[in-house]
């Protein structure tokens, strides 16, 4: 035992206590969690956890954040840093069928030029969050969500809630826990849970989540993380991010060290000597899919040998030596009742199947989309129909197809009508474009999704201003812009049905306290068509600040990387409008004052500080925007032209006529190897 000669006996021997239990806690996680073979009863665990926080609470001298009683209580953010990955979170490749898995096995071996057959890793694809950890020294520092693949959230206190998510990693004599360790993994909610949840808030008037993926987002999300750890979360992990101080050769190897840290791995993983055996695999899980306690949704097969992995390298954002094999999607047929219309902030009008609730894969589905009128024409959508409906991968429910057997002849056909359900303005639809939208900008239904657009956690993020709230704003003419919210008064909101005055002041507050959001996510909540989150953030990058965005002419706009002429001409557009440009610069006199992205590229003082890169053909270890970013994290810009000025022409394979010009006017070129030696990878 520890001796503390300056303590007092009892709390000597408090504090000898509580580290035989909280080695002991952390010895029964592991049990239960890793190795799913508890060695003691639920009643008795509690009991120990109980005793630890009973003497942290007498001595707050011995509190400890790695302690396991330290997973709650972290006060809530204003909203989550950006977290960078240090290599980017991939993306995979879909295969539909066994003979396209057939064919990924064959250009693999074709690109290794490889007769042999080659082995694979056969892992669940779990349906949840991924999220990156990192672990230094074995302690758990950060965790972030996957984001775009290179940039996500930093959630790390909401990690932290996570009961299977060690605070401290294990260290085995024989395979001790590396130095630095990234680990990836996809957060999940158990099937039951996610009802049990779902069936908690409906009974407290609370909206049930869609499904258990956004449920297990939603809850990671969270700005408070105390709602998080009431949220019962799990987590897989499947995979190394940057790791120093251990070599893996394989993937399978990942696997079976992981779980010797603590760090909890899906225990239905095989490894297949080739792709006919991975495709076994597949087979046997998909015939007990619906037994598993959570949502899976295929099955992912990787190259075992890390060594060929790094051979085969990625093409944009997927790795070529993985494949994600996707069951069918979750389908269930129910009868339609009736047929809606709803209408989205673009006015767009979306004709929403009214189903006989029928539950598919552990959610209820009532309303399914039938995307417009040329689908329920080509499909012969009717009322009263028997029908075939999937929840794919995608959150919004989908009619399939009809039941044509099941007709009686009592169905009734459907059009889209030509006035807006909502405001009864005139409906139209552009020759060559599916959808019918209504044109009166003005139409409260437009008003309303915009509104609750421009105030939605992904774009200002207002907390508070749900879809009742802004309906009943809307509907008495309090809001009809975004730019109204930021003059409403908690005088003028209290008294409103179901806002008191304390809930008003608190609205009021929290639509005050957004006034300073970064740059990227106000351009985001204007709403312009075709900008979402991550080109917004590229042009909030570009740009620096929205005066400056809305003098881009189209021309600049596109010579953006990534900005393609339908967003640019989309922009241009949007900020050619009086009434955009109007409501901006109100918002702006109401103290709205949008934040530009920290600086990156010149004047960072970055190794490739003043350095011009050009970029002509493709890459084959990264996409453009990757190893443009790598560019500009270093100091250098990236350009457009070639020209005297320009330090170097990255050429890649099928280059174009920069590399001509790049010759002609004697500006140094590199081929990949070297642009990554420079990059330093
Ligand atoms: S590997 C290249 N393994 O699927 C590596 N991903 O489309 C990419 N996922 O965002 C990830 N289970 O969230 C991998 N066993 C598994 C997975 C898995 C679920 C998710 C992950 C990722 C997405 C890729």
């Amino acid at each position: 035992m520890e001796k503390h000669p300056d303590l007092p006996g009892d709390e000597a021997r408090a504090r000898a206590r509580s580290r035989v239990l909280r080695e002991a806690i952390e010895h029964h996680n592991y049990r239960y969690y890793v190795l799913d073979d508890p060695e003691i009863s639920d009643a008795e665990y509690d009991a120990l956890l109980r005793e630890l926080q009973a003497i942290e609470e007498s001595f707050p001298g011995q509190r400890d954040p790695l302690s396991p009683t330290q997973r709650v209580g972290h006060a809530p953010l204003d909203r989550f840093a950006p977290a960078r990955h240090a290599t980017p979170m991939l993306s995979l490749s879909n295969a539909e069928s066994a003979d396209e898995v057939r064919e990924f096995d064959a250009r693999v071996r074709r690109l290794l030029s490889r007769s042999a057959p080659l082995a694979y890793t056969a892992e669940p694809k779990m349906d949840g969050l991924a999220v990156e950890l990192l672990y230094e020294h074995g302690v758990f520092r950060r965790g972030a969500t996957r984001g775009d693949g290179v940039s996500g959230e930093d959630v790390t206190q909401n990690l932290r809630t996570v009961r299977s998510i060690p605070l401290r990693l294990r260290t085995p004599a024989k395979t001790p826990a590396p130095p630095r360790l990234a680990v990836r993994g996809e957060v999940y909610m158990a099937i039951a849970d996610f009802q049990a949840l779902n069936a908690a808030r409906l009974s407290k008037g609370e909206p049930a989540f869609a499904n258990p993926r956004n449920a297990a987002a939603g809850s990671i999300r969270q700005l408070d993380p105390r709602i998080t750890a009431s949220r019962p979360l799990d987590i897989f992990f499947y995979g190394v991010g940057e790791t120093t101080g251990h070599r893996f050769r394989t993937q399978w190897e990942i696997l079976q060290t992981l779980p010797k840290w603590g760090l909890r791995v899906n225990p239905l993983i095989a490894r297949c000597e080739d792709a006919e055996e991975a495709i076994r695999y597949f087979d046997g899980l998909a015939g007990r899919r619906e037994a598993l306690p959570y949502e899976i949704d295929g099955v992912v097969i990787k190259v075992d040998d890390l060594r060929l992995q790094e051979e085969l390298g990625t093409i944009a954002r997927s790795p070529r030596w993985a494949v994600a094999y996707k069951f069918l999607p979750r389908q269930a047929t129910t009868r339609i009742r009736a047929i809606e219309v709803s209408v989205g902030r673009t006015g767009a009008l979306t004709p929403v199947a009214i189903l006989e609730p029928v539950s598919i894969g552990g959610t209820t589905v009532s309303r399914a989309t039938l995307h417009n009128q040329d689908e329920i024409d080509r499909k012969d959508v009717r009322v009263g129909d028997k029908v075939l409906v999937q929840r794919a991968g995608d959150v919004i429910p989908e009619v399939v197809k009809i039941i044509e057997s099941k007709r009686t002849g009592k169905e009734k056909k459907f059009r889209i009508p030509d006035r807006c359900p909502v405001c009864e303005g005139v409906v139209e639809r552009s020759e060559g474009e599916a959808a019918s939208y209504c044109v009166n900008a003005q139409c409260p239904a437009q008003v309303r999704e915009r509104i609750l657009h421009f105030a939605s956690k992904r774009a200002i993020d207002i907390d508070g201003l749900g879809d009742k709230i802004v309906n009943m704003l809307v509907e008495k003419k309090l809001v009809s812009n975004a730019a109204d919210l930021y003059a409403l008064e908690a005088k003028t909101l209290a008294g409103l049905e179901r806002l008191g005055e304390k809930s008003a002041a608190n609205l009021v507050a929290a639509i005050k306290g957004s006034r300073r959001p970064p740059l990227g996510r106000f351009i985001h909540a204007l709403g312009i068509r075709h900008v979402g989150e991550q080109i917004a953030d590229i042009l909030a990058r570009e740009f620096g600040s929205i005066e400056a965005l809305g003098r881009a002419s189209e021309d600049e706009l596109t010579a953006v990387h990534g900005i393609g002429p339908e967003i640019a001409g989309s922009v241009a557009a949007f900020f050619r409008e009086v009434r955009n440009r109007e409501l901006i610069r109100r918002m702006e006199k109401l103290g709205v004052d949008p934040q530009a992205p920290a600086r990156r590229g010149p004047g960072t003082g970055g190794p490739l500080e003043g350095k011009t890169f050009i970029f002509t053909g493709a890459l084959a270890s990264m996409t453009r925007e990757e190893a443009g970013d790598a560019v500009e994290r270093l100091g250098g810009r990236v350009g457009a032209t070639v020209s005297r000025k320009t330090d170097y022409v990255v050429v890649g394979e099928d280059a174009g006529s920069k590399a001509a010009r790049a010759e002609k006017l004697g500006v140094p070129m590199l081929d990949e190897a070297k642009f990554l030696k420079l990059i330093g990878r």
